[in-house]
């Protein structure tokens, strides 16, 4: 299931109108998503390091993070996402990948993935969180998204033009899977907006 979920969001995101339907134009975060951003920003040294998992095309978490001296690598399975964070965020890396890619060097300050993690198997995300423990520097922070919802796989024939594909747990395992892989969870905050999201701020032990 796990390389089938794989194919179908990376032909999903290719054949579709991603970018052009939901992705977004502004270089600000609407405000709930700001305060936990700068939650992030307060708790980082200016020029922090940022990895971006599922960056998408850019906007607008990586232009905040770039505009507010993050040196911000994004790395997307969407080469057709990447063309556009390119030209959105001139200051960034973007690189082509999954979040398991190889191209990811060194070690970071903070990782962030917004609305992307649930695009693999659950079964993978304990596998996920322990990778993204491995790319932090001490004492590191993650600024994550997660689903509220247990889903094993959910699939929509239609969204923004193509199938596409969600995997998830529930907030309270999402939190406890979080925990066990060596992170401090500092704030857990759902989302309510329009879906609902688990947004989580958390410290390597
Ligand atoms: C809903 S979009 C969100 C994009 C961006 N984070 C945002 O909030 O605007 C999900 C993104 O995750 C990317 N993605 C999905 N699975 C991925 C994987 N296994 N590795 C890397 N990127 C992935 C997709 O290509 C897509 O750009």
């Amino acid at each position: 299931m796990a390389q089938n979920m794989r194919t179908l969001v990376a032909s999903g995101y290719a054949a579709g109108h991603y970018a052009t339907t939901y992705a977004r134009t502004m270089s600000t975060p609407e405000p709930f998503e700001q305060v936990l951003c700068d939650e992030l920003l307060s708790r980082l040294h200016s020029k922090a390091s940022i990895l971006d998992l599922g960056c998408g095309v850019g906007l607008p978490y990586d232009a905040y993070f770039s505009k507010k001296g993050g040196v911000v690598t994004g790395i997307d399975l969407s080469e057709k996402h990447i063309v556009h964070a390119r030209k959105n965020v001139a200051g960034a890396t973007f690189l082509v990948g999954d979040f398991f890619s190889k191209e990811i060097k060194g070690t970071f300050d903070a990782i962030v993935s917004f609305y992307a993690l649930f695009h693999i198997p659950r079964t993978e995300h304990t596998k996920l969180f322990a990778h993204m423990h491995s790319l932090l520097k001490k004492n590191g922070l993650i600024l994550i998204t997660l689903g509220v919802d247990s889903m094993k796989l959910s699939v929509n024939k239609d969204f923004a033009g193509a199938p596409m594909a969600w995997s998830s747990y529930a907030a309270e395992k999402n939190k406890k899977l979080v925990q066990a892989a060596g992170f401090e969870i500092l704030i857990a905050a759902e989302d309510y907006r329009t879906e609902r999201h688990l947004w989580l701020l958390a410290k390597k032990k």
